[in-house]
């Protein structure tokens, strides 16, 4: 059946992968529903011709687990998808291929994927100001190549994308983000956060168990009380000053 609707899911705690996922999405330029994968929920049925647009955050070179194991809850039965990625410009790494995994695994045929740069969501002097005006360009003519690819024939081909199997470890940030002294505790972290690790009734808090370090509280806090403790800081700097530096530019995989 030929390819008419977008479904756009995509996980985005501080909001440039939404970015990227909405740019793309107007270029592909079907009628579009978006999912929130921040947002535990309910999968509906997706119809035949439905494309999937899966966007994420990369993590320590992987997608976030969350991320997968919510959109894990969709069943595709053949329906063509596009995978994107969305880094803080250190790398990539295995994140796009897992992405691909997944949404075959899940039931989707991946005919194109491609890798944005973003603000980095840790230290945001790194890539600051990304997606830019360029990289905005990029997504939407991605989109509008999409669109070509599915226009030209009802099963495009599959693509192939970098990425190694095993993928990277990754366990995880060593810290996370503390309520300091400015906390007002009105409550919006806990409502926003994804996971549930602050809890409603006490918002200074933080539950590392459960917290993914992903920065959305940090991000929504309108006392700017929440930080990642300073030594984690630091150290993430020094880290990404040289891993980081440059200006990579998006790739795309059609
Ligand atoms: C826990 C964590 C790990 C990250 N790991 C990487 C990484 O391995 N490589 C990279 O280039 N950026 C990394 N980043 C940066 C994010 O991928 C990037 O900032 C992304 O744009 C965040 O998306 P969002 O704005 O939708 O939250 C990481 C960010 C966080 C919070």
């Amino acid at each position: 059946m030929k390819s008419s609707r977008l479904l756009t899911a995509y996980f985005s705690p501080t909001g440039t992968t939404q970015k990227i996922a909405h740019t793309v999405a107007e270029g592909i330029a079907y009628p579009n529903q978006d999912i929130d994968l921040s947002i535990p929920q309910k999968m509906e049925e997706i119809s035949e011709d439905t494309v999937l647009l899966a966007v994420v955050p990369v993590y320590g070179g992987r997608v976030p687990a969350v991320a997968l194991k919510r959109m894990s809850q969709m069943r595709g039965n053949g329906q063509n998808a596009v995978a994107v990625a969305v880094y803080g410009n250190r790398e990539f790494e295995d994140a796009l291929l897992e992405l691909k995994n997944t949404m075959e695994d899940i039931g989707f045929r991946v005919i194109a994927a491609a890798a944005f740069i973003a603000e980095h969501s840790i230290v945001r002097s790194i890539a600051a100001g990304r997606p830019d005006e360029d990289d905005l360009g990029t997504a939407r003519e991605f989109g509008a190549q999409v669109a070509e690819k599915l226009s030209k024939d009802d099963r495009p081909s599959a693509v192939q994308v970098p990425g190694n199997m095993p993928y990277r470890e990754f366990g995880g940030m060593p810290a996370h983000p503390k309520a300091g002294k400015a906390c007002i505790k009105c409550g919006l972290c806990a409502k926003r956060c994804p996971i549930g690790a602050i809890p409603t009734e006490h918002p200074d808090t933080t539950d590392p168990e459960k917290c993914i370090t992903c920065m959305r509280c940090v991000a929504v806090c309108p006392k700017k009380a929440r930080s990642l403790p300073a030594p984690m800081l630091l150290a993430s700097k020094t880290m990404l000053s040289v891993k980081a530096a440059g200006h990579k530019k998006p790739q795309t995989f059609l």
